[in-house]
């Protein structure tokens, strides 16, 4: 008997089984996020707290932890990491508030600011435990939860140690998303809504149209980096608005999809080739997916024009990044657009500022770029009408810190566009 339920119990270790709200309560915890199939995050935030309530797949044995944390960039580095711990003479589980300075054993903060509310119960086949923390401790070596904005978070576990240690690659990972979101009255909320509902209208009205683009089934190379491309063509009887679009996403190898378009009829449509000849015919960046990103869904009264006296011809660019030479996966990814005949008032466009020489000298650990990429008034000037601006993204590959777009109006700086402080390329 005792030899049967050891073989369920790896059974159920292998399968992997934490969902959101099977051991904790929605009426306690209104946001819950599936960090992987084996770890759920369940919280909730007012004004001043947030409450965690963290479900994993590992059953409650002496020498289990868990770590739950905010970080800067997605890594280790900088992170304030709060770790559940069982103490090996008391036996009574703790909360370590701790930070990490580096990818090594996180450190205990000298100022404990994490409150364990309810520590795993003995009873359970997983391990499920709820704490809570100031979302601004006034503390160096925490991290704060900033309402309406994107955050890292990191989590680990193990069970290897009485105490942490190193979590191996498979029980750890990284999962961007908002904690605080700003209030359904708030205007970005607002905006928001309207997007999604004039969307939806466009739906109820048989208005809006599907395209998928999509590879033909590749071989992904087994090289660590490749750039794959095919032409496609889209819809040109007349002129559409794509109103939103989501990646079709077929393999975990995908770093990046990019929908470029060209100035001209490319000669072969659906063709499969490595990128980097195409620079010249279909180098207009227009629509992009990475990991993290959803359904992306446009502004209400602003469309990307696709179509008669638009872009009819696009390039997908794959960028598979395939760490460990796996060979003999098969992809067909791509993107679907939501498109509409109905126009809205505005066309979207992007506007790409960005310096692509940037010559760092040697031995220069801190470099920052003064061949900065400025667009003056000569060159706003050349905008055919005042522009909106509905988003912003950095992209500076692997040796970038910090990147920030800045505005300066009539001799005077203006709130920045956007700034990074932690640019991550992963
Ligand atoms: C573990 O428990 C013992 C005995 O209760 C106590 O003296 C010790 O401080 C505890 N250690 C930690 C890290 O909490
Ligand atoms: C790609 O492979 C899938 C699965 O084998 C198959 O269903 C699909 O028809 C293939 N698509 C193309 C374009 O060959
Ligand atoms: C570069 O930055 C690091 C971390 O901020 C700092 O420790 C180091 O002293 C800086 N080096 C130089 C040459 O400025
Ligand atoms: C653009 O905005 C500026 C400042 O508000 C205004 O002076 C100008 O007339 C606008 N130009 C156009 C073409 O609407
Ligand atoms: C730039 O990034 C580095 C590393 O992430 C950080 O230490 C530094 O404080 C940042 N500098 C600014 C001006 O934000």
């Amino acid at each position: 008997m005792s030899v049967v339920v050891a073989l369920l119990a790896v059974a159920h270790f292998a399968n992997g089984d934490a969902s959101c709200y099977a051991n904790l309560p929605q009426s306690q915890f209104t946001n819950c996020l599936s960090l992987s199939p084996r770890i759920a995050l369940h919280w909730t935030v007012d004004a001043s707290t947030i409450t965690f309530g963290v479900d994993v797949d590992i059953p409650l044995s002496a020498n289990n932890w868990v770590g739950i944390g905010l970080s800067p960039y997605g890594g280790m580095h900088g992170a304030d990491i709060w770790v559940l711990l069982k103490n090996a003479t008391s036996g009574i589980y703790y909360i370590q508030d701790s930070f990490a300075t580096s990818t090594t054993l996180p450190v205990a903060d000298s100022q404990q600011d994490v409150r364990l509310i309810k520590a795993p119960s003995a009873l359970s086949t997983n391990t499920v435990f709820t704490f809570a923390r100031g979302l601004r401790t006034c503390d160096s070596q925490d991290l704060e939860v900033i309402q309406g904005q994107t955050q890292h978070i990191i989590w680990a576990f193990g069970q290897t140690s009485t105490q942490l240690s190193y979590h191996g690659p498979l029980t750890r990972g990284t999962q961007v998303l908002t904690l605080y979101p700003l209030p359904s009255t708030s205007t970005q909320m607002k905006a928001k809504a309207k997007a999604k509902a004039a969307v939806s209208s466009l739906a109820t009205t048989s208005s809006l149209q599907t395209l998928t683009i999509q590879f033909p089934n590749v071989t992904v190379p087994s090289a660590g980096t490749s750039y794959l491309c095919t032409h496609v063509q889209v819809p040109a009887d007349r002129k559409y608005h794509v109103v939103q679009f989501e990646g079709i996403v077929q393999s975990k190898l995908i770093h990046h999809m990019i929908l470029y378009g060209c100035i001209n009829k490319p000669p072969v449509l659906n063709d499969l080739y490595e990128c980097s000849s195409m620079e010249a015919l279909c180098s207009k960046f227009t629509l992009a997916w990475a990991p993290g990103v959803g359904l992306t869904v446009y502004p209400a009264d602003a469309g990307f024009a696709i179509g008669a006296t638009a872009i009819q011809y696009f390039s997908l660019q794959i960028h598979y990044n395939n760490p460990n030479g796996l060979t003999g996966v098969v992809d067909n990814s791509g993107m679907k657009l939501y498109y509409t005949s109905q126009l809205r008032k505005n066309d979207l466009g992007i506007l790409q500022l960005g310096n692509m020489n940037i010559n760092i000298p040697g031995n220069s650990p801190n470099y920052t770029s003064t061949t900065w990429n400025v667009c003056a008034s000569t060159c706003t000037k050349q905008f055919p009408r005042n522009l909106t601006v509905v988003s912003v993204a950095f992209h500076m590959h692997t040796l970038g810190f910090n990147i920030s777009t800045r505005q300066i109006r009539n001799g005077l700086e203006i709130t920045p566009l956007g700034i990074r402080n932690y640019y991550d390329f992963s």
